[in-house]
């Protein structure tokens, strides 16, 4: 493809060590870069080119009414070469995303194979030992310089790369979280479907107050009621009750999370019964205490599945299925990575190959 490349001229080495990879800290040589001018006829050319400062004006737009949109996906390194997972739902979603904070969309088709030019041309930076992947995160800012508010007329779009050790550093283990009844992340009407920054921003204090008081996560509840569950940190929320896998519904205030969309996939092929529901914080509590409720699991592309072990609500902690991890995520989490990770046979056509 037409693709201008301007390579570094000081080139970094990719870390030799992968067991002391952690997230987001390291940055690769290049990033691929576009911008939109309205006056201009919109997107101009992709570009790659050395990372580094970007620099905005004071005065850019995205610095003071956050408009800003992103996304986080993965690329990893298989037995088949290197792989992406459903990229074009990353680059549908960041459309979406756009649309609600008044931005431009992009062409889906062109920015992947923009992106495939960049891995191919960073393909010593995926990691190779298991659990690790070149994490992907394209972001699109307002930046024009005008301080009336009102929706921009330039922006701008980076896509950075950066290698990411496992999440499960100490293996695949159930974590604790409180349940959030004072700060909301999102309401329905709001931006909470979209993936903008605002929304990371409005989670920020109620997650430092949980981490002090020694959780791992927010588990939030409805901005209106405080009553039905949400989201857990930045992961969509699944339980086990009576042996169906529950998630809430897709109304507004969630993220439609790629994860769990696959997950529910996963489950109809197989036949493991799952429902899209309302479900309350009072039915979650009932459930374990009543032993319906066995297990509890976040959703999303850092950790694919992350075990809840406990769940704290109005300072009683409730225990799930002993603090252990239990079938049903262990069978999920297995059938997703392993056909990120190419063990398993992509047979939903979820694999975007990079290099053969
Ligand atoms: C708020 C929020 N919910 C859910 C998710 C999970 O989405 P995905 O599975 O697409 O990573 C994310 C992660 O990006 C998120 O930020």
């Amino acid at each position: 493809m037409n693709l201008k490349i301007t390579k570094a001229n000081l080139l970094r080495s990719p870390p030799t060590d992968e067991t002391k990879l952690g997230f987001g800290n390291t940055f690769t040589n290049h990033m691929l870069y576009m911008e939109y001018d309205e006056a201009k006829g919109g997107w101009g050319p992709a570009e790659i080119k050395p990372y580094g400062i970007l620099g905005l004006e004071p005065a850019s737009a995205c610095l003071h009414y956050g408009q800003i949109v992103w996304e986080g996906l993965k690329c990893y390194r298989t037995k088949m070469g290197l792989r992406l997972f459903r990229p074009k739902e990353n680059f549908k979603r960041l459309n979406r995303s756009a649309v609600r904070m008044c931005m431009p969309e992009i062409d889906v088709d062109y920015l992947l194979a923009s992106l495939k030019e960049l891995l191919i041309l960073e393909e010593a930076w995926v990691p190779a030992s298991l659990g690790t992947s070149l994490y992907i995160r394209p972001c699109m800012v307002a930046n024009e310089p005008f301080l009336g508010l009102h929706k921009a007329r330039k922006y701008i779009l980076f896509i950075i790369l950066s290698p990411s050790g496992p999440y499960f550093k100490e293996g695949f283990k159930p974590v604790k979280i409180l349940v959030e009844d004072k700060y909301v992340r999102a309401s329905v009407g709001g931006t909470g479907e979209a993936k903008t920054a605002g929304n990371y921003a409005a989670s920020l204090k109620s997650t430092d107050e949980a981490i002090q008081k020694g959780f791992s996560q927010t588990l939030w509840l409805d901005g209106k009621e405080r009553k039905y569950i949400e989201e857990v940190g930045a992961m969509n929320m699944a339980f086990v009750m009576n042996g169906e896998v529950i998630t809430p519904p897709l109304e507004g205030s969630i993220l439609a999370g790629i994860t769990r969309k696959s997950i529910l996939e996963i489950c109809k092929h197989f036949d493991l019964p799952a429902a899209e529901r309302k479900i309350t914080i009072d039915e979650v509590i009932e459930g374990i205490k009543s032993g319906s409720l066995t297990e509890a699991f976040g959703m999303g592309t850092a950790a694919i599945i992350a075990p809840v072990g406990s769940i704290t609500y109005k300072n009683i902690t409730y225990t799930i299925n002993n603090f252990e991890v239990g079938p049903v995520a262990t069978r999920l989490y297995s059938e997703l990575t392993g056909i990120q990770y190419g063990e398993k046979e992509d047979i939903f056509g979820w694999i975007e190959q990079v290099t053969k």
